[in-house]
């Protein structure tokens, strides 16, 4: 439960390089487990949810090295899993959780799945859901929460209509699918990132994409037969970058080059809304390897307009909200966020801790069921305050973040629980901050 106290700096100058992807490091952990052979992972993300991935996959018999941050899988084929000795534990990570749901409805075993005190609260029903369609039997408390207990075995091909754009949901319906008698296909309301059918393609299932509807083919029925072990390089990642981006925005004086960062078009949306609020973003020496594009990003100090997000370009930014809201009172207009209800069902309630923080920095703040508005700087000056983070690495470096520019000390409460995705975020934050 360390603190980290934050103070007022003059820019932010420098060059970084971020940890990989978490989203990416997740599908390429749990589908190398699935693949014969020994897959090499390098830049694999040094975020704690990936390391709980790869805690499971290890426990359900595959073989894991970690060095540094490459990362050896040794998978025994789609049929190579074993029934783990012990609970499997997700930690913090919605990703295992949900993803690994769908894995293990296709497995001839039974599996118990659980998660640390956070997870516990968040809602499984809308994975549970359409895998029961497909014929897992699945328990969960109150039919919606961890710990779930997954008897997997002979699935049928579904077509589903998500009813929430959710990439975890759509991810755990494809990888069951992968297990299915047929073709299932997901169809969703909005785009949201696409990395699961990138890396399934990668590893050689059979893929088929138009529009919003995904269709993967059961590995048994033209689907392939098995996956292939591979040699795959995770970009860096963007949402970690963002912290960065907004860091650097704040003060006229800064420049900042970030390397190798994903560039996947189901995650840029977060830099359109930063350069439609006049941020000064350039991209550099763009890549495109394994169908996520990379490269780096230079970023200048700014002066941000702010503005409203909301309707179809949330869920492509869900997890910047934090930062953008924290921006607010920097902004000339404030920043209006709605159609977000689902930020409630985060890692914590992300409009309460946002609203709450915001007020005790002296933010003017609105807080609406499906998000919240945030006044701009005629509302007055940020003054630092103790942070309440909930334990939600987000709302950590959100504030951390916010505190460079305001008036006086910014403690951060229980700190630490940055590592879910960004294990060295402050000692990187305090190398590029000029005082
Ligand atoms: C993720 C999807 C998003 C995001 C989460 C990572 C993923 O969740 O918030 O941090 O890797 O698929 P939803 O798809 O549930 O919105």
């Amino acid at each position: 439960m360390k603190k980290q106290t934050i103070q007022k700096v003059k820019s932010i100058n420098g060059g970084i390089e971020l940890p990989g992807d978490k989203s990416v490091s997740h599908r390429y952990g749990m589908l190398a487990a699935l693949a014969e052979g020994t897959s090499e992972l390098r830049h694999f993300a040094a975020a704690a949810d990936c390391h709980s991935t790869l805690a499971c996959m290890k426990a359900l018999g595959a073989e894991v090295k970690v060095d540094k941050d490459t990362v050896r899988v040794t998978g025994h084929g789609t049929h190579g899993l074993r029934a783990s000795k012990k609970v499997l534990d997700a930690g913090n990570s919605g990703t295992t959780m949900r993803l690994l749901t769908g894995i293990l409805a296709g497995q001839e075993f039974a599996s118990k799945l659980t998660g640390d005190e956070s997870l516990q609260k968040r809602p499984m029903k809308r994975v549970v859901g359409p895998l029961r369609e497909m014929g897992a039997e699945i328990r969960a408390r109150d039919d919606n929460f961890a710990p779930l207990e997954i008897r997997g075995g002979k699935l049928r091909a579904i077509s589903y209509a998500m009813p929430m754009a959710s990439a975890q949901v759509k991810s755990a319906v494809l990888l069951a699918g992968l297990f299915a008698d047929g073709e299932t296909s997901v169809i969703e309301p909005a785009k949201t990132r696409d990395h699961t059918e990138l890396a399934l393609e990668e590893f050689g299932a059979n893929i088929e994409r138009h529009g919003l509807t995904v269709k993967i083919h059961g590995l048994n029925n033209g689907g392939g037969g098995s996956l292939k072990a591979k040699t795959l390089d995770v970009p860096g990642d963007l949402s970690s970058a963002v912290f960065f981006i907004a860091a650097a925005s704040l003060f006229p004086e800064s420049s900042v080059l970030i390397h190798n960062v994903g560039l996947n078009p189901t995650r840029t949306a977060i830099l359109d809304v930063f350069l439609s609020m006049g941020a000064s973003i350039q991209m550099q020496q763009l890549k495109s390897a394994q169908g996520e594009v990379s490269g780096d990003l230079a970023v200048r100090g700014a002066t941000l307009k702010g503005g409203v997000i909301e309707g179809k370009t949330i869920p492509l930014v869900i997890d910047e909200l934090p930062m953008l809201a924290a921006l607010g009172p920097y902004t000339e207009e404030g920043i209006e966020i709605r159609d977000a209800a689902e930020l409630r069902v985060k890692e914590s309630d992300r409009i309460a801790a946002l609203a709450e923080n915001l007020r005790r920095m002296g933010a003017k703040v609105q807080e609406r069921p499906d998000g919240l508005q945030v006044a701009g700087r005629g509302a007055g000056k940020l003054h630092g305050a103790e942070i309440e983070t909930y334990g939600d690495h987000r709302i950590a470096m959100a504030f951390a973040v916010a505190g460079l520019a305001a008036e006086g000390k910014t403690i951060i409460r229980d700190a630490d629980c940055a590592a879910v995705s960004f294990p060295s975020f402050y000692d990187e934050l305090n190398r590029l901050a000029e005082r």
